[in-house]
């Protein structure tokens, strides 16, 4: 099989490496339910006219669904999906063979899309507008290009930052949609849905306290679920209760607000070393060996909308609940 693409089965494999915790239609799936309502709408409505979905690009921090949820539209729309990813596209050909392989509906995942290479980008703008590729033939002077037609389908691009998306890529989505944190009430729900499906134990206070210190992020949720399943077994009866799972999150250095040891060490670096801040995250990276990037757009996200760091034109600023969530006075 084509590398490039790495298929359903790709999918599958996830499926089974989160333990078949992924929902595969839009009411398995909790919460983000503006971005679901509409999804019901735009699918109902390609259905309608039999007609393929228009392109959509989801994007948001990491863990929150956007793989998930490009399998489900697939499921709605009872179309085939074919999993790729920016950086695993190199050459032009590379993706014009990948467009070419594709059947009359199909859905092309195209995750990490921000990180797709100029040239390839550029292959993706006839396609996505006119379903069709321009493939240049001949060397020199007697070369041409022609046009080949394509089927009709879907793009579905995901991207930690759409401001990192060219703006002509940006412009040719049809649905650009931000995926937001969850709320803990969402979690729980999650939470005690992924426990039913492994066969856990777990109360609603259990379920609570995993969903506080979960960042807002089902990926971790799911994650920290499996973890502390292990202790209740080994430490415990093997229900999860508010009790074990303090137990069991103190012993994994999340802490009570749901940080981890990174999201302490980006705090006590900003107040430690800068005083508090205004700081370049340019220079918190720096201090730390972590790549800015990284921080930017895995750690920072759910720091600034839990007011834990502001960001200002000089540089981000540690709050008072920064030094609180650390224990230190100002
Ligand atoms: N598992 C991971 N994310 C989920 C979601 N949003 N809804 C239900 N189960 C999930």
């Amino acid at each position: 099989m084509d590398k490039r693409i790495i298929s359903t089965e790709y999918i599958d494999e996830d499926i089974k490496i989160e333990g078949n915790l992924r929902p595969r239609y839009l009411d398995e799936y909790i919460g983000q339910e503006k971005l679901k309502s509409n999804l019901k709408v735009y699918i109902q409505a390609a259905k309608d006219r039999e007609d393929s979905l228009d392109h959509i690009l989801l994007y948001g921090p990491p863990g929150l669904g956007k793989t998930t949820l490009a399998g489900i539209i697939a499921n709605e729309m009872g179309v085939n999906i074919k999993v790729t990813s920016g950086p695993a596209i190199e050459k032009p050909g590379d993706m014009a063979a990948i467009l070419n392989n594709l059947s009359e509906g199909d859905l092309l995942f195209v995750d990490e899309i921000h990180r797709l290479n100029r040239q390839v980008e550029e292959v993706l703008y006839p396609a996505m507008e006119d379903f069709a590729i321009d493939v240049m033939i001949g060397k020199g002077q007697t070369s041409r290009s022609i046009r080949l037609e394509l089927p009709r389908f879907t793009l579905v691009g995901a991207t930690t930052r759409a401001g990192l998306l060219t703006a002509p890529l940006r412009d040719r989505f049809g649905v650009v949609s931000k995926l937001e944190f969850y709320t803990n009430e969402e979690l729980k729900v999650i939470i005690i849905r992924s426990a039913g499906l492994l066969g856990v134990d777990i109360d609603e206070e259990g379920a609570l306290e995993l969903a506080r210190r979960s960042r807002g992020t089902p990926r971790l949720a799911n994650r920290l679920l499996k973890r502390v399943r292990d202790f209740a077994q080994v430490k415990y009866d093997g229900r999860i209760t508010k009790e074990v799972a303090d137990y069991a999150l103190d012993l994994l250095d999340v802490d009570k607000n749901g940080l981890d040891k990174n999201d302490r060490n980006i705090l006590a670096t900003i107040i430690n070393k800068y005083s508090g801040g205004p700081v370049g995250l340019e220079a918190v990276a720096a201090s730390m060996g972590e790549d800015v990037g990284t921080l930017e757009d895995v750690y920072e996200p759910y720091l600034v909308q839990n007011g834990y760091i502001n960001r200002t034109p000089r540089g981000r600023i540690a709050t008072d609940l920064a030094y609180l969530a650390l224990n230190l006075n100002e």
